[in-house]
């Protein structure tokens, strides 16, 4: 295998329109980073690079939403994002975003230069317009009946009840969810990237020269896309959000959101070099750079097919290998930010990764647990019970445990230093050990070349499971009984714990590109540098010096316990019941009706008795109620139950004034797991009623009644 010169590590840009759930970090984000951190171990040249996607429909209609504009909602986003990530320990180089000046620059002149030397078509076409709204219509904007399933709420691209893909033409009866009238047909010029003119390149590109090396899943979809044959694709909107159109007859256009979103790439990396004052030509331009993008399944086409054509024609390097994800469900569901069922990173930063509660150690736990079910190959499963067991069964009870013994045993029988060795009474599985790591370490070198993650990290746990057996067999605790009476005790517990330490370092440098926090907090234990980290230390063991002192044993994880595995699941079905309810990542009401309508008349699922049961309801008396700062939706309210009075925040800002509602009686979940945001705990949740129109009552007694009254 031929190292590269250098590696351009990207993984997906994601929608600066709210908040990202652990299933985004699975699928591209967590990957990518093991990946990078494992190259920049090998002292590799890589640049890792991701930023905000802050174009396209998605934005401008969520800032409708939320009643405000775009440029708010990706400001607001972006540094939350951006945060989210540095606290799980993903290590971007830049986390750049598309609205920035250099990105709108580099798009232009990739856009000009595509243009100009004619590779791309012009066609006018018509397409839907609203009068009212003086505008041309964005699939998003267009609503009306579904052909396939008769869902009188299907978007212009999509339906979201069947989920077929649509286009404006095929909805029955469509209207503008600008201003609720039909469209008319006007024509509009648009420029296209004609794909059919690439298909020898592709079918090679791809299905004969990497039909061995990529994922099975994304040779599949590229091979159906190529097969159904390629067709020119509209590259540019009529849009005011996005990068201009930079020719002569593109005013009131931007460029489509997935041709520019993906140059933000390069984007991204001019922007490191300026900061880091290095040349970023090399890292898009020399074939002898190595180019990753790391993405979840959906997005396989944009980064197989369209963007490649992009590259290919503006004189760049392509992809080497674009491992894809599948999508990682959540206790028996699809995750959904928007149905409620989800766990935002955000959330469970605020939960887990305070010092008080596990710190960078619970950072590194879910890493560990995502990573043990990464749906590398088929669609995978995150359930709070799994990450308990994996938590508990492996991080602790292997690998914490065989790090926490070494270092208590070497405290204890060693003199709290790094004991020498006493080549007489060394034996076989003295021998064997360091044979095992070195094996261990080519085989997870292979397997992270391979992108194999979710097994290289079983690797590295079996190599502790191994630690754990070899000490087991010594014994070096029952050698110390006989310290007085068998000369050869205390040479013997020197190897083995010798042995133990050696391997602890090995197991720092394995498990760091998985878990970055914790082979910091390795080092700090050995007192090295992290310089000791580099991927050629593996496989030796004098890592650790005789007759170093090592610092005393500290836990490296800590259990998870059933009550805080009961809370998560709790809170899990209350915010999916509530989602219609107040909470503030999900808007109170869409004023196009959005995405609600459709579901109103549907029951959810059956549940039994049991599961309602587990719901305390009660009746509370609001007694103070303000308005949060720098949330334009929610109010802090202070509610009294009878027997305590709790902050609860709720999201009616924009229906309710504060001093309208002090004195009234509402209905409270009380047994919510408490939930922090803008840094005020909430604790429990108002119950709301929502009419058609999306207009908010409070749930309340007929009567008023004594707070915390019970409603069952
Ligand atoms: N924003 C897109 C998504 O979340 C991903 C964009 S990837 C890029 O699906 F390549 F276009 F940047
Ligand atoms: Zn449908």
């Amino acid at each position: 295998m031929n190292t590269p010169k250098r590696y351009l590590i990207t993984a997906a840009l994601p929608y600066a329109n709210g908040l990202k759930h652990i299933g985004h970090l699975a699928g591209a984000y967590l990957p990518a980073d093991i990946y990078a951190r494992y190259l920049k171990a090998q002292k590799r040249d890589v640049v890792f690079v991701c930023g905000s996607d802050e174009h396209g429909t998605a934005i401008p209609i969520q800032a409708t939403k939320e009643g405000t504009t775009a440029q708010a909602i990706i400001d607001k986003y972006h540094p939350i994002i951006e945060q989210n990530f540095k606290d799980l320990g993903i290590g971007f180089d830049i986390y750049h975003r598309t609205s920035d000046p250099l990105h709108h620059e580099t798009a232009s002149e990739f856009f000009k230069d595509l243009e100009a030397k004619g590779d791309l078509e012009t066609k006018t076409s018509e397409q839907y317009f609203d009068e009212a709204a003086n505008t041309f219509l964005a699939d998003r904007y267009i609503k009306g009946t579904c052909p396939n399933c008769g869902h009188s709420e299907a978007y212009g691209d999509q339906c979201e009840k069947c989920g077929k893909s649509l286009s404006p033409e095929e909805l029955i009866n469509p209207v503008s969810t600008l201003s609720g009238n039909a469209p008319i047909k006007k024509e509009t010029t648009h420029w296209y990237l004609p794909l059919n003119r690439h298909e020898d390149f592709l079918r090679k590109w791809i299905l004969a020269e990497h039909a061995n090396d990529w994922r099975p899943a994304v040779i599949g979809q590229c091979k159906s896309w190529i097969e159904g044959g390629l067709q020119p694709r509209a590259v540019t909107r009529d849009l005011d959000w996005g990068v201009k159109v930079p020719v002569a007859g593109g005013d009131g256009k931007v460029l489509y959101v997935w041709f520019d979103a993906p140059i933000g790439y390069i984007s991204a990396t001019k922007q490191w070099a300026i900061n880091n004052n290095k040349d970023w030509k090399p890292y898009w331009n020399d074939p002898e750079t190595k180019l990753v993008h790391f993405i979840g399944k959906d997005n396989i086409v944009f980064h197989c097919i369209i963007f490649p054509v992009m590259l290919k024609l503006h004189g760049n390097i392509l992809p080497e290998n674009v491992p894809a994800n599948e999508f990682m469900n959540l206790e028996g569901d699809k995750m959904s930010t928007s149905r409620g069922w989800s766990i935002e990173m955000d959330d469970y930063i605020n939960k887990w990764i305070k010092p008080e509660n596990g710190g960078t150690g619970l950072a590194d736990s879910l890493r560990f647990y995502l990573t043990a079910i990464a749906p590398e190959s088929k669609d995978s499963e995150f359930t709070w019970k799994g990450f308990q067991e994996s938590v508990n069964g492996e991080l602790v009870s292997i690998f914490a445990n065989f790090v926490n013994r070494t270092w208590v045993l070497m405290h204890k029988l060693c003199n709290s230093k790094v004991p020498k060795i006493h080549p007489e009474y060394l034996d076989d599985e003295d021998h064997a050990l360091l044979l095992t790591v070195k094996d261990a370490k080519e085989k997870i070198t292979g397997l992270l070349e391979l992108y194999k993650f979710r097994e290289a990290q079983f690797e590295v746990i079996n190599l502790a499971r191994i630690g754990n057996q070899y000490m087991q067999k010594k014994e070096p605790w029952i050698l110390a009984k006989n310290i007085d009476t068998d000369p050869t005790a205390q040479a013997k517990i020197d190897n083995c714990m010798h042995g133990c330490l050696q391997l602890s370092a090995n197991l720092a440098i394995l498990i760091n590109p998985f878990l970055p926090f914790t082979a910091q907090k390795m080092c700090h234990l050995m007192k090295v540098v992290p310089k000791m980290l580099e991927w050629e230390n593996a496989g030796e063991f004098n890592l650790l010096k005789v007759g170093y002192t090592l610092r005393p044993p500290e836990l490296l994880f800590r259990k998870i316990e059933d009550a805080e595995i009961e809370a998560e699941l709790t809170q899990l079905s209350a915010n999916a019941a509530a989602k219609k309810i107040n909470m503030e990542t999900t808007p109170v009401t869409t004023p196009t009706g959005a995405d609600k309508e459709g579901t109103k008349n549907e029951l959810k699922p059956e549940i039994v008795f049991d599961d309602f049961g587990k719901i305390d309801l009660r009746v509370g008396t609001i007694i103070e109620a303000k308005k949060v700062e720098k949330a334009d939706k929610l109010l802090e309210l202070l509610v009294d139950l009878g027997f305590e009075q709790r902050t609860i925040l709720s999201g009616i800002a924009m229906h309710f004034k504060p001093e309208d509602i002090v004195g009234k009686q509402v209905t409270i979940v009380a047994n919510l797991a408490p939930r922090k945001m803008r840094g005020i705990e909430s604790k429990g949740m108002i119950l709301m009623a929502e009419d058609a129109a999306g207009k908010l009552y409070f749930v309340s007694p007929s009567e008023a009644i004594a707070a915390g009254s019970t409603i069952a």
